[in-house]
């Protein structure tokens, strides 16, 4: 299959067990009318191609898709709970993933949560996911005020280098304002600055001088606003190195450690992405099934004239591949 390998798309469950008796009364629960709710707070309305495979192959076939890697909505990981708390719910929403996915499961690639908070119950849930089929982990760009480079989470992304798990890091969790609220401005600026710190945190705490370079870690919507600002970010390690971290290197020192996706929208983006990164470190994505996502999947790359064939395969479907499989 020559298709496009999308590694970022999304599922819920139709359905699942009441949390808010024990998760707390801000745990989510789905609506009769399908709307996810926290509290009595409206958070999403959903559609059945968050939890119908056959929905999604439809649309799958109709964009050209081979494989969906579908991983959890971020809502639903709890890493402000107790561990034992985010640890069960972790635990029921990655079995009904496999459900979900299970009609299809060369195409429909289902990665895992964990109890990030916890890193020995991260790891715990990590192996018993894999080992019931999920193929990759989500993990939340932070847990809390602990960024990437946190000491917990830096044992967790051990595990899954030596594992050979692939990981998908994806913002979540946005400081909220008044200011924030207005035109979903959480999303719109406040998701590419969380990834952009996410990054930030892994080169400047040193944590990529810790990490296995095995490790196989891609972020979301092209890494935010990363590329954009590296010229600001090398310049501050070469010109405040009393503010500015721990790594051994520069910051460009370190742009083979990491992948993105291609879920930027314009194809100008998309050349920064590649002429920053490389186009063996920019994978397609699309964030199906939502509305911010990208329809149909593969718009942005179609629109890239200045792409070798080389280039368009690798992004399409070759770097996931590796990604994914690590060969
Ligand atoms: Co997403």
């Amino acid at each position: 299959m020559t298709g496009l390998i999308d590694i970022h798309t999304h599922y819920v469950p139709d359905g699942w067990p009441d949390l808010t008796g024990w998760a707390g009364p801000d745990a989510p629960w789905l609506r009769d009318d399908k709307v996810i709710m926290t509290g009595a707070r409206e958070f999403r309305a959903l559609t059945a191609h968050c939890w119908d495979a056959a929905l999604r192959l439809a649309d799958m076939d109709a964009d050209g898709v081979d494989v969906q890697v579908v991983s959890p909505t971020p809502a639903f990981f709890h890493y402000g709970r107790s561990g034992a708390e985010a640890a069960e719910i972790a635990r029921i929403f990655n079995d009904l993933a496999l459900e979900i996915t299970a009609p299809a499961p060369d195409r429909l690639l289902p990665f895992c949560q964990v109890p990030l908070q916890d890193p020995d119950a991260a790891c715990r849930e990590l192996e018993r996911s894999v080992a019931a089929g999920h193929r990759g982990v989500e993990i939340g760009n932070h847990v809390g005020d602990d960024d990437l480079d946190s000491e917990g989470v830096v044992t967790f992304l051990q595990h899954c280098a030596a594992l050979g798990v692939p990981v998908f890091v994806h913002p979540w969790d946005m400081p909220s304002s008044p200011r924030a609220e207005r035109w979903m401005a959480r999303w719109l600026t406040g998701m590419p600055a969380e990834t952009h710190l996410s990054l930030i945190s892994l080169i400047l705490g040193g944590a990529f001088d810790r990490i296995d370079e095995r490790l196989r870690i891609c972020f979301a919507h092209g890494g935010g606003s990363f590329a954009f600002w590296l010229g600001r970010l090398e310049n501050a390690w070469h010109r405040r190195p009393d503010v500015i971290g721990t790594s051994e290197q520069p910051p460009s020192h370190y742009l083979s450690r990491f992948s993105v996706d291609s879920v930027v929208f314009d194809e100008r983006a998309l050349r920064l992405l590649v002429d920053t990164l490389g186009a063996d470190h920019v994978m397609t994505g699309s964030d199906y099934p939502y509305p911010l996502g990208e329809r149909p999947v593969g718009s942005v790359l179609a629109k890239a004239g200045f792409l070798t064939p080389d280039q368009r395969a690798a992004i399409s479907h070759g770097n996931a591949r590796r990604f994914l499989t690590g060969t």
